[in-house]
């Protein structure tokens, strides 16, 4: 009986312990991940700027695709998603982070807004 209890006793804590460590991950991830203003101006398009535009322009066009401004960045955002998910794009150097890949993925799903 003694052990029955040990062992139930034991289930709870590690069951406490274990649904406290997830929800501090996800507010950790909340908090570092601020996707509340994610406008194209202000939030995406400085990340494209900096990680692709440099092999994606009009005098550049690798893969045919050009990635300056908003109307070619809307034209594109499925392949910009599915290349920095996959980590294939961009090819060299580092990759996109998590955090930033989510803001786009966000922007997009509010509708790949000109804002
Ligand atoms: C160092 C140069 C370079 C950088 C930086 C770069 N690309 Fe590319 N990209 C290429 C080349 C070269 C190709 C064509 C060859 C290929 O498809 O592998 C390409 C192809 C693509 C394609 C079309 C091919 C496919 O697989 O869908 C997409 C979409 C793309 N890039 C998105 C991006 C995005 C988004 C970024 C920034 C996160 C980026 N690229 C950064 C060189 C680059």
């Amino acid at each position: 009986m003694k052990k029955a209890f040990l062992a139930l006793g034991t289930l709870l804590i590690l069951l406490v312990a274990f649904s406290s460590c997830k929800n501090n991950t996800y507010e950790a991830f909340n908090t570092i991940c601020d996707t509340s203003n994610a406008q194209f101006t202000a939030v995406i398009n400085p990340i494209i700027t900096d990680k692709c535009v440099s092999c994606h322009n009009s005098s550049s066009l690798s893969g045919g695709i050009n990635l300056v401004g908003y109307a070619n960045v809307k034209d594109n955002y499925e392949g910009i998603l599915s290349t920095t998910r996959s980590g294939k794009m961009p090819p060299s150097g580092s990759p996109l982070d998590a955090c930033s890949i989510t803001k786009i993925q966000t922007w997009v799903n509010q509708g790949a807004n000109n804002n």
